[in-house]
């Protein structure tokens, strides 16, 4: 079954605490495994990147969640692509906070190549490695 990635970045609600963002992700992780998928969510405070992996159907429901909550606007689609690696197996969901230029980087790192990607190519694929490297960082 070919495995499907998106990215996206937004802008976090005004206000959202730590608290919020953890029962956010609470809520996220529960739906996440029904639908088989994985991923990350960096925040810096003011934005969020996340990067959702996972069977067709099971990025279709959570993406339309994601699209549909209010804790956050300007939902900016980054890639979609295919692959057959998941990146980040061990993650229903999970949420790193990190600092405003990194997840800057990572949303304007080159996101095409996700477009054609397919994992047993070997292209790599920029702006994925740019935030395995920043999850990297902050492990
Ligand atoms: C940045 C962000 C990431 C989210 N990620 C997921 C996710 O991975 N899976 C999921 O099922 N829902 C996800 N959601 C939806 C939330 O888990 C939650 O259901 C939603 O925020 C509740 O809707 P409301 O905020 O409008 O009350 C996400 C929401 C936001 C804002």
């Amino acid at each position: 079954m070919p495995l499907c990635s998106i990215a996206y970045c937004s802008e976090a609600a005004a206000g959202l605490t730590v608290d919020q963002l953890n029962a956010l992700v609470r809520d996220a992780m529960y739906h996440n495994r029904l639908g088989g998928v994985t991923g990350v969510l960096l925040c810096d405070g003011i934005r969020f990147l996340q990067y959702l992996e996972g069977p067709g159907g099971g990025i279709d429901l959570v993406y339309s969640r994601v699209l549909n909550s209010r804790r956050h606007s300007n939902v900016m689609e980054l890639a979609r692509g295919q692959g057959s690696v998941r990146r980040f197996p061990y993650w229903s969901m999970h949420w790193i906070p990190v600092e405003q230029h990194e997840l800057h980087a990572a949303a304007i790192a080159d996101w095409t190549s996700m477009k054609v990607n397919r994992a047993e190519s070997g292209v790599i694929v920029a702006g994925v490695e740019l935030v395995s490297a920043i999850v990297a960082n902050h492990r």
